[in-house]
Parts: structure tokens; sequence; C-alpha cells
């Protein structure tokens, strides 16, 4: 192994970041996407057909030019794919979605220039919004030099075109995980198969574990990363993460796919925070048809709320879609249950999440198809669902800016008789959900306790941008269209007409804006100073 290390020896340098914690993460909205499908340098709208699995020429210059668009939607964090050198030219085609790491030392020049890259953490930065990067620790990839694996069962692997990895005693011996139930072959044998097989990192060596140690300490210094999301989290044994997670220095989000909700929250606390997987099937199960099981959502605990750790909204990242997983329009294309679905990430615990390409009606199924240029989209932002995530995003933040213990609260169910609805509430936000669909031939009632909210209180449900009164006895609310609600108190639609600008009252506190207004000028300035 070569522990030389490139990060630091480049002429531009990142405005560093203040190494954000899991509590700078809890109040953020997180846009993933991948580099090279997201947008390109020069605008152009290049052909991109998914089932060829190349490069269709998306770039972080691309990614920087179209920031509005990202930040015009209320996210203030974006989750970029890996940015390291991949395989290319494999049986399954390009590493265009980062997750074949070649070279950890070597930042992909599909993607623009290390300059580039660091413009772009610049570029976030100055917005105020964070910069998540991915990164593949568990494994490299290569095409193996001889598949012949009689008489030992082994195939010969070229190790020196790894970087800095690159001999055979850095990995695990080979062997494909064949049983899913036994934690040590999944920790130790390794992914893929014949055609592309993934080394596995011995992660048991203390020479690999401290070269990843200032391998990812180094990254994140180099391009002030705010986040890092980190792939395969279950497949490297559970006491590496602690200590890798301090040098990261900053939130760590890891992947642990699973639906088991108590072998998920084991990682919590090993890495920060996990993607909330165990909730993502609940929510296929609960939305995915009109006739989906919402019990599957209520019933089951999340990760976080098993975790029993104490700031519930920063210990997982909720998602309904990601680069892995058939877009949910692809299971539906029932815009009501979309919108409900869609609606849940926001609502509720965890920070949310949403994948790049949702917001435009993209209903890819299974990798490669759900990997889409978003070029092809033009980036209208007087789409549907585009509209529709501003307002969750600004919804979100209107109940974190009204109330201090929005985030560390735990969300709690509101029981509900109709077996098509579930009521979420976490205060000031209260969120009503059915999966009755667009097409139901009568529509559901929630019923909302006395107690709740103060009797005489107006909410507002920003998917309608209507208005309602909280009775002495709670109040009933009847669907529309099988759309769900998501509802604030009027009273704090003042501060920020976001959601609903159309019923944004005018106010006589103009003042409590204008500070409000000076406070962002000063941290705009502060990211600006920090630059020098
Ligand atoms: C624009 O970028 C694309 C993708 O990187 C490239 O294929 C194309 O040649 C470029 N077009 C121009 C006019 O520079
Ligand atoms: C491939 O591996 C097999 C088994 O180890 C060996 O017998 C054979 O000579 C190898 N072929 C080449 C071209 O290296
Ligand atoms: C679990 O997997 C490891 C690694 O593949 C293997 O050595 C071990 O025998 C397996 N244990 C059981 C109980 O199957
Ligand atoms: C879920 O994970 C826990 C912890 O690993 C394990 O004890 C339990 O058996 C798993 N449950 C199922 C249904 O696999
Ligand atoms: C719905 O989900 C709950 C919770 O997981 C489960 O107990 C119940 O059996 C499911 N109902 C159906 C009809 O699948
Ligand atoms: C709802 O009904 C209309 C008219 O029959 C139909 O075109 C549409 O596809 C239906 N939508 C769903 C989601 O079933
Ligand atoms: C809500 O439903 C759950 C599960 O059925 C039950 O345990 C709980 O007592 C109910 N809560 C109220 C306030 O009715
Ligand atoms: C703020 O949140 C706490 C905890 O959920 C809740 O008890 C309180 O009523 C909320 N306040 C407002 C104004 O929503
Ligand atoms: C709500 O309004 C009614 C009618 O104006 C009034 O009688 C009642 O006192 C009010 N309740 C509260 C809690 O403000
Ligand atoms: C809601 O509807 C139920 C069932 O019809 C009724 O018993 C209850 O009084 C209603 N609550 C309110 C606040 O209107």
């Amino acid at each position: 192994m070569r522990p030389s290390f490139i990060f630091s020896s480049l002429l531009l340098f990142a405005s560093p970041a203040l190494a954000a914690s899991a509590a700078d993460w809890s109040t953020r909205q997180i846009y993933q996407l991948v580099t090279d499908r997201f947008a390109t340098s020069n605008n152009s709208a290049t052909t991109c057909d998914t089932s060829l699995r190349t490069y269709c020429g998306g770039s972080w210059k691309g990614i920087i030019n179209h920031l509005d668009y990202i930040q015009g939607m209320g996210f203030d964090a974006v989750w970029i794919s890996p940015v390291v050198k991949n395989v290319d030219a494999t049986p399954y085609g390009d590493g265009y979605h980062g997750y074949w790491s070649e070279d950890i030392n070597t930042i992909s020049s599909r993607y623009g220039s290390t300059d580039d890259l660091k413009a772009l953490s610049n570029a976030l930065h100055e917005r105020g919004m964070y910069l998540m990067i991915d990164i593949v620790i568990n494994h490299f990839a290569g095409i193996p030099t001889n598949t012949t694996t009689s008489p030992s069962n082994q195939f010969t692997f070229d190790y020196s075109r790894f970087n800095p990895f690159n001999m055979a005693d850095d990995f695990h011996a080979q062997c494909f995980i064949n049983d899913y139930t036994n934690q040590t072959d999944v920790e130790q044998c390794w992914l893929g198969d014949e055609k592309l097989p993934l080394p596995d990192l011995n992660t048991e060596d203390d020479a690999v574990v401290s070269a990843l140690s200032s391998w990812i300490g180094d990254l994140v210094k180099a391009y002030a990363v705010d986040g890092v999301r980190i792939d395969t989290v279950k497949h490297i044994r559970h006491d590496f993460w602690s200590a890798f997670t301090k040098s990261a220095g900053v939130w760590t989000l890891g992947e642990v796919l699973t639906d088991n909700a108590t072998y998920s929250a084991q990682y919590i606390g090993a890495v920060d925070a996990v993607l909330d997987y165990p909730s993502w099937y609940n929510l296929l199960d609960a939305f995915g048809t009109s006739t989906g099981n919402l019990s599957a959502l209520t019933l089951n605990p999340s990760p976080a709320a098993l975790a029993s750790k104490s700031s519930p909204t920063s210990l997982t990242g909720v998602f309904l879609e990601n680069h892995d997983q058939p877009r949910f329009a692809s299971h539906t294309s029932d815009v009501a249950l979309i919108k409900n679905a869609m609606s849940w990430v926001f609502v509720g615990d965890g920070v949310p999440i949403m994948y790049y390409g949702q917001e435009q009606g993209y209903a890819g199924g299974a990798d490669p198809a759900n990997r889409e240029a978003l070029w092809l989209s033009g980036y209208e932002t007087n789409k549907p669902l585009v509209l529709y995530a501003s307002k969750l995003t600004s919804a979100r933040k209107l109940a974190i800016a009204a109330n201090k213990t929005f985030i560390s609260t735990p969300a709690s169910w509101i029981n509900q008789s109709d077996p098509s609805t579930i009521a979420l509430s976490k205060p000031p936000l209260l969120s009503l959900f059915t999966n009755v669909g667009s097409n139901a031939t009568s529509q559901p009632t929630w019923s909302i306790p006395a107690g709740l909210y103060e009797a005489n209180t107006t909410l507002v449900d920003v998917v309608s941008c209507t208005r309602l009164v909280v009775g002495e006895d709670g109040v009933n609310v009847t669907a529309m269209e099988g759309l769900p609600k998501v509802m604030i108190p009027a009273s704090m639609l003042k501060k920020d007409g976001g959601a609903c600008p159309a019923l944004a009252i005018k106010q006589s506190g103009a003042t409590r804006r204008s500070v409000v207004g000076v406070l962002s000028v000063v941290s705009a300035v502060w990211s600006v100073v920090t630059l020098v």
C-alpha cells in the first residue's frame, strides 16, 4: 500500500467548513444527486440512455450552475455521488455512478477538476448550504484478469490497478457473500460477481484501518466537506466505525440496507446516523398501492426510535427514492399516493432527503433506469412536484423556526379509526395521510382530538392552501382527491408566507422579519469571510 495522499497539495482552497455536527444537520433538508446525471458544464442537453450504463456528461460545474434550482425548492444541503476515480468499461458498463472505486486518492476527472470540486464546496457554503460527499470504503471494483477458477477456486486479480491498497493482503481472501444471515460472511466476503468482483478491503488490518482514517480526514479537509454518506456500512465490522467517524470529523450518514429496524439501529452511534431503510420498506407497503398497509408505518418503530438516543431527528436520513431502488412513480402513477409518500419524508423525525428527478416526475424503474439525466427535464420550476417539494421544505422550516423543541421531540401517531388514514403529530405540524388514491369514490375523514391545538386555532393546510379552525372538541377533516394534509397554525405563516404565499397575513411584526433578514446577511458575510 502506498500511503500517499494528494488532496492537500492542491492550489485552490475550499473554504473551511465549521465541522458540521449532527445538531447542525438536524435542521437541514438534503437533495441527493448523481453528478453524472444532474447537469452538464455547458448546459448542453445531450442524450442520455440509462440502459447503456455509461457517462452522460454531468459535472461539478454543472451542479454549481444549477444551485438556484436546488435552493429554490428549499433544500439546504446537497449529497453528491462518489468523487473518486472508478473502474470503467466493465461487463456492466462504466463507473458513472461512482460506486466502483479503483483509486481513492484521485478525484475522478469525469466530473471536472479538483478545483471544480472545491468551487462547488465554496459555492454551496456561500449560500449557507452544506456539501455531503458519498464514499465507498468497504470495497474496490475491478475486472479479473483471469476468470478460470479451477483448481483453486480463485481467479486472478490485478491489485496493482488499485490505489492506495494495491496488494492482495490489503483485501479479504476471495469469496462471494452467500449467507446474509452470517455477519462474518457479510463483512469479510465480497460483493459483486465473477464478471465484476468488488474486492473487499481487509478492515481487520491495522494498516488499512489507519490509512482509511487519514484518507477520510484529508478528503473532508481538502474539500471542506460538511457531511459524509457512507456506502455499505453493514459490510464492515461494527467496531470499525466509531474511530472512522471521528476521523471524518463531520456528520456521517450510513447506508445499512435492511428492512430490520433493530439491526439498522445497532449502527446508530457507530456512524452518526443511518438511512432509514426499514421505514422506506414500510412506506412502500403503505402508499405503493391504494390497498396498501398503513399500519406498516404506524406499528413498526423506526431505527431512531429503537436507538433511544436523544435527538431522533438527526439519527436517520429519511427518503422515498435513491439511486439503488426503483423510483416511487414506477410503482404507482397516482399523484395522490405520490404526494402522500413524498410528504412523509418531510414531516416526521429524521433528516429529509429527496433524490433528484422525483420533482420532475421521473419514473425510472430498477437501476440503471432510475438514474435519468435531469437536463432532459429542462429544470422546469413550475412542475407540480417541484412546487410540492417547495411546500414541504417550507412547512418544515416554519415548524423548526416556530418551535425550539420541534427537532428534539419525537413525532407521535394520532389513532384513527379508518384504516385508510393515519395522522402524525410533530408540533406544530400535523400531517394527515391516506392511501385511498385520487380516484376514490368517497373521501375519508381524519379525527383530530381536542388538546392537540388550542380551541379556535386556525390551521393552514399547505398542500391545498386552505384554512380550518379547530373547535372545542377538536376537528374532523375530510380529504380531497386522496391528497394528504400538512397543517400548521396560520399564525406561523406570518413569518414566511413560503408554503402558501397567498395566505400570508400582512403582519404588524415586520421588525421580526427584518431581524431574520439581518441574521441571514450576517451568516452570508460570515461564510464569505471564512473564504480568506
Ligand atoms: C457540452 O458538454 C457535453 C458533455 O460534457 C459535451 O459532450 C459537448 O461536446 C459539449 N458541447 C459544447 C458545445 O461544448
Ligand atoms: C488462469 O488461471 C488458471 C488457474 O489458476 C491457470 O491454470 C491458467 O494458466 C491461468 N491463465 C492465464 C492466461 O494466466
Ligand atoms: C460464517 O461465514 C464465515 C466466512 O465466510 C465462515 O468462515 C463461517 O464458517 C460461517 N459461519 C457459519 C456458522 O456458517
Ligand atoms: C433483526 O435484527 C436483530 C438484530 O440483529 C436480530 O436479533 C433479529 O433476529 C432480526 N429479526 C429478523 C426478523 O430477522
Ligand atoms: C400490516 O402491517 C402490520 C405491521 O407490520 C402487520 O402487523 C399486519 O399484519 C399487516 N397487514 C397486512 C394485511 O399485511
Ligand atoms: C383515475 O381515473 C381516470 C379516469 O377514469 C383515469 O384516467 C386515471 O388513470 C385514474 N387514475 C388512477 C391513479 O387510477
Ligand atoms: C392508539 O392505538 C394503539 C395501538 O392500537 C393503542 O395501544 C393506544 O392505546 C391507542 N391510543 C389512544 C390514545 O387511543
Ligand atoms: C413545540 O413542541 C413541543 C414538543 O412536541 C410541544 O409540546 C409544543 O406544544 C410545541 N409548541 C408549539 C407552539 O407547537
Ligand atoms: C373560542 O371561540 C368561541 C366563540 O368565539 C369562544 O366562546 C371561546 O371562548 C373561544 N375559546 C378559546 C379557548 O379561545
Ligand atoms: C367527528 O366525527 C365523529 C364521528 O362522526 C363525531 O363523533 C365527532 O363528534 C366529530 N368531532 C368533531 C370535532 O366534530
